[in-house]
């Protein structure tokens, strides 16, 4: 059974996981620079100072910024139709709040889709992948002023304007989900640019995990991330009504750990507050009644929500529905359940699923069931997996080779439960991987978790030389577009 000849096959990567030359062309800093890198034995912390002693990844990533024709070249070879990649927002407006944009900054993704266009591959932009300007952070504490809605406004009108014959498929924010699962400060931070005073100030490394996190604030904030994605797609269509617009969510699939009725019931209300809370108001337009309960059931002040905001969102719901998706998790009442961690997300164990290297649960039959899930409660939305992928550490043979089977079997699995979807006819346009480069990991910190397609000469003690080589899966995932999945 083939795929449709027009779905989407690709990757995906975000600026700052990638890029590197951080200061270079009058960039910015922005959120990302100020974490450190992680190892096995130490987990990642922020460290909103440069001390020159301390190892910032993204500073220099993959420097994707100097390979990107090499790159995409590589990306070509793979037979790819979509390229998933993020503009770094301080790349454009370095202070967040400049009068002008940044013109090198804007030349660098000219030059980026102009490659892309060479080899007939549609750029997917997403217009913030944890990217926000350090400066609005300080300035303005990120999206938790209602000012910050104008500055990414300006910065979406530039872009659209600029790149309006070049891109086509867009998405506003990596992710605007991730504030409603466990991830604590971590998520406020890198996703609305949010932080606690005392924590902005420190000049001691703290872990993410000890992040403060105030939820009237987070909520607060989300909502106008919401508005600024509303009034972006209402803008966006308003340009180029060819435009198609998605949202992304970090799917945190559950299931209940056992059949007792309060574990189903929890598992429901968890699936409301990570998942739908998001999707419903960014398809449907508006905040829906479960999630106004749970304001109310938490001492949740909604009088952030003002006259007009409904209108915003109603107004501005996007084109498409896109989602991460890496593994699954139960969710129980019981206290003492084993734990496991995933992508930002905390749960119970499942017994019946086995993990990667860095415990995040291996599930394939989940992303079907998420795909039909997600089918059924938005009905005729396109559906797209903008991320999915396996972390693991690589070695490199004598040769040079990479024989990284159990990535292969990893994509297999996902892709044969997304054949699945597709036999049901269930409205799935795409599928790009996560990382199909190796780069830094977001969690982590780390570039020994190695997601790509492609080998990347570079570690987490600082040596390599950024090669680039290719792993057996760069055959098998060039062998499976060439025949539009039908040779798994
Ligand atoms: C998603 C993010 O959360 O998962 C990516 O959109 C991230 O930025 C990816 O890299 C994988 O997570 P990690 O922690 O392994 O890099």
């Amino acid at each position: 059974m083939k795929f449709p000849k027009s779905f989407l096959w690709g990757g995906a990567v975000a600026a700052n996981q990638c890029e590197g030359a951080y200061l270079s062309g009058g960039k910015g800093l922005c959120v990302p620079d100020m974490l450190l890198g992680g190892s096995a034995t130490k987990p990642r912390t922020f460290l909103p100072i440069n001390d020159e002693n301390a190892f910032y990844p993204s500073h220099e990533a993959i420097d994707f910024y100097h390979h990107y024709k090499e790159d995409i070249a590589l990306f070509a070879e793979m037979g790819w139709k979509v390229f998933r990649l993020s503009i770094n927002w301080g790349r454009i407006f370095p202070n967040g709040d400049d009068n002008v944009p940044n013109e090198t900054g804007l030349a660098f993704y000219d030059s980026v889709f102009d490659e892309c266009k060479k080899y007939g591959i549609e750029p997917l932009v997403t217009l913030c992948h944890y990217e926000i300007p350090w400066a609005i952070v300080t300035k303005y504490n990120g999206f938790y002023s209602r000012k910050t809605i104008d500055l990414f406004l300006k910065y979406a009108k530039t872009v659209f304007m600029r790149y309006k014959d070049k891109v086509k498929y867009w998405l506003t924010f990596n992710e605007i989900n991730i504030p409603c699962m466990d991830a604590g400060g971590i998520g406020d931070l890198y996703g609305l640019g949010l932080i606690d005073k005392d924590d902005l100030n420190s000049s001691e490394p703290i872990l993410l995990t000890d992040l403060k996190s105030d939820k009237q604030k987070t909520f607060t904030a989300l909502h106008h991330e919401f508005l600024a994605s509303a009034l972006t797609v209402k803008m966006g269509h308003e340009i180029n009504p060819e435009f198609v617009i998605g949202n992304m969510i970090a799917h945190e699939t559950v299931y209940p750990l056992t059949p007792n009725p309060e574990d189903v019931l929890a598992t429901l209300d968890r699936d409301n507050l990570a998942n739908n809370f998001c999707g419903d108001v960014q398809v449907r337009g508006a905040y829906p009644q479960f999630i106004l309960n749970y304001f109310e059931e938490n001492g949740i002040d909604t009088s952030f929500i003002k006259e007009g905001d409904a209108e915003i969102l109603k107004e501005g719901t996007v084109d498409m529905y896109t989602f991460s998706y890496y593994q699954s998790h139960c969710v129980t009442v019981k206290k003492d359940a084993d734990k496991v961690n995933g992508n930002m997300s905390e749960g119970a164990a499942n017994p019946y699923l086995k993990s990667t290297e860095w415990g995040w649960q291996i599930d394939p039959t989940g992303l079907l069931y998420t795909i039909q899930s997600l089918a059924d409660r938005y009905p005729g939305v396109p559906l797209m997996v903008v991320e999915n992928g396996m972390g693991a550490i690589d070695k490199v043979e004598e040769d040079g080779s990479i024989h990284d089977d159990y990535r292969i079997e990893y994509f297999r699995e996902h892709i044969r439960a997304m054949r699945e979807a597709v036999r049901r006819k269930l409205p799935l346009i795409g599928y790009t991987t996560w990382g199909p480069i190796d780069l830094v990991s977001a969690g982590t910190g780390e570039y020994r978790k190695r997601y790509g397609f492609i080998y990347v000469d570079r570690h987490d003690d600082g040596t390599g030389d950024f090669s680039r080589r290719r792993k057996d899966s760069f055959f098998w995932y060039q062998n499976l577009i060439r025949t539009q999945g039908e040779e798994l």
